[in-house]
């Protein structure tokens, strides 16, 4: 992890600190500046984390500069062709890709653990039929720790253990009763022949007057999305769950916390925005003129599934996300969607243009994932809902890394302060 390195600091007159680098396994060296302020006196400033480590994490990694993704060492071409979500999972949680026999084990303690406790029902109830599915999602998601105060030691690994095997299982649950209480649908509850996702879908879409018939290429679909959307190093919502966590809070506070981060248009609610973006545009005759508005700074307009932090280059899980939308578009007769013309439309001219050439900006995961949801008939506001079931797993798995990291300690950053100097408090009789 150390190196020989070192990375000096000069200021002032003739002063100097040194500091040590440390090396990953890929990726930039990093400066450990945890002793900047005692040999300095001086904190650094860095808003939004630019160019800030606040983890070591060997689960995921993005080298954005080519577009490469890998979970745990396998990249994620690999992944989306050979693996299914619950082996993802696995290897997320775990480390290590599932034997046959592991992996069998492992989806029948996920599986057995799928129903939630009757008593949550209610929690849906109040709130109004119109509520944001997120807002229902992250409430109940809270309110799990009220559930199992059996396992909230988060210093006992087998409490961690199954902690994470409950979220993971029931969040598909608590997701697809979030849509129901909001169509006025009763609760589809799961089922134990089902696979996760296959579950999933029958309990979004079953009524008690008609059964949901399973179609492989549809499941395998929203599979993949949830492979894609499974991890992502550290991102916002991760970094929120990490901070969270970093106080010693339970697994299912932190995991709503992530879950109010995702909400956010510029991070999980990239792809509804998205997809209202491409609502509002109408038709592929209308894109060179939404272009001129997003390049205008003054409009406000952004191109929304475009651009991303880490990624200078095309987003890996935009492709394989944009092989599925011909798989599901050509199952369902839907080769001609208007959405998904415009789309392609809006890529090819935002590619060739060069306010996006010149800042590295492509479409990311969120450009092509809201129009195969839709096609899978998941409505626009349950898009966001759908990335939180599918991150689940890849917030567990970095809180656990968290917990096990000798390194770690609570999150408390510290600021530039810019108020006011010291005074006095006048009486108020005297106040201006
Ligand atoms: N449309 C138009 N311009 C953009 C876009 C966009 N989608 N994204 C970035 N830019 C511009 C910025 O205005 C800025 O221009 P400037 O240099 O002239 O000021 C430049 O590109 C750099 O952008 P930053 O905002 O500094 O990049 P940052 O890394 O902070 O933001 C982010 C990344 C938040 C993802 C941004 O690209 C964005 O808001 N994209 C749209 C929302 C989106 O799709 N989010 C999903 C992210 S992926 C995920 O969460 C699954």
């Amino acid at each position: 992890m150390s190196s020989d390195k070192k990375a000096v600091l000069s200021w002032g007159e003739g002063k100097s600190a040194e500091f040590p680098v440390m090396s990953g396994t890929m990726g930039a060296d990093v400066v450990d500046i945890r002793s900047l302020y005692a040999k300095t006196g001086m904190f650094t400033y860095d808003p939004g984390f630019m160019s800030t480590a606040h983890c070591r994490s060997s689960i995921t990694y993005i080298d954005g500069d080519v577009g490469e993704l890998f979970y745990r060492g396998y990249p994620i071409e690999q992944i989306a062709a050979h693996c299914d979500f619950p082996e993802v999972c696995y290897l997320l949680l775990n480390g290590e890709l599932p034997n046959a026999k592991q992996r069998s084990d492992f989806v029948n303690i996920v599986t057995r653990h799928t129903m939630v406790h009757d008593q949550l029902n209610r929690f849906f109830t109040g709130f109004r039929r119109d509520a944001h599915p997120m807002a229902m999602v992250c409430g109940v998601v809270g309110a799990l720790a009220a559930f199992y105060h059996d396992s909230l030691d988060i210093h006992n690994p087998e409490h961690r253990t199954i902690s994470a095997f409950r979220l993971v299982a029931k969040i598909p649950t608590i997701v697809a009763m979030a849509y129901k209480y909001s169509i006025g649908q009763p609760f589809v509850y799961p089922r134990n022949d089902l696979s996760y996702t296959e579950n999933f879908m029958r309990m979004m879409f079953a009524v008690p007057a008609e059964e949901y018939k399973i179609n492989d290429v549809l499941v395998r679909a929203l599979d993949r999305i949830f492979i894609l959307h499974a991890d992502h190093e550290q991102n916002a919502s991760t970094a929120t769950v990490r901070s969270a966590g970093s106080s010693g809070a339970n697994p299912f506070a932190c995991i709503a916390a992530g879950i109010a981060s995702l909400w956010g248009p510029a991070h999980g609610g990239a792809n509804e925005a998205c997809l209202n973006m491409l609502e509002s545009i109408g038709d592929a005759s209308k894109v060179p003129e939404f272009i001129k508005k997003v390049k205008d700074k003054n409009s406000g307009a952004m191109l929304m599934g475009f651009g991303h932090r880490v990624y200078k280059n095309y987003d890996p899980r935009a492709k394989l996300m944009h092989e599925t939308c011909h798989e599901v578009l050509n199952e369902l007769n839907l080769k001609d969607d208007r959405l998904f013309k415009l789309a392609m439309a809006l890529e090819k001219v935002a590619l060739e243009d060069d306010y996006f050439v010149s800042r590295k900006l492509y479409p990311n995961v969120d450009f092509y994932s809201g129009i195969v949801q839709r096609a899978l008939g998941i409505p626009t506001a349950m898009f966001t809902c759908i990335f939180t079931l599918a991150r689940t797993v890849g917030w567990i798995a970095q809180w656990s890394e968290m917990i096990g990291d000798q390194d770690s300690k609570i999150a408390r950053p510290r600021q530039l302060y810019t108020g006011s100097t010291s005074r006095n408090v006048s009486p108020i009789a005297q106040r201006k």
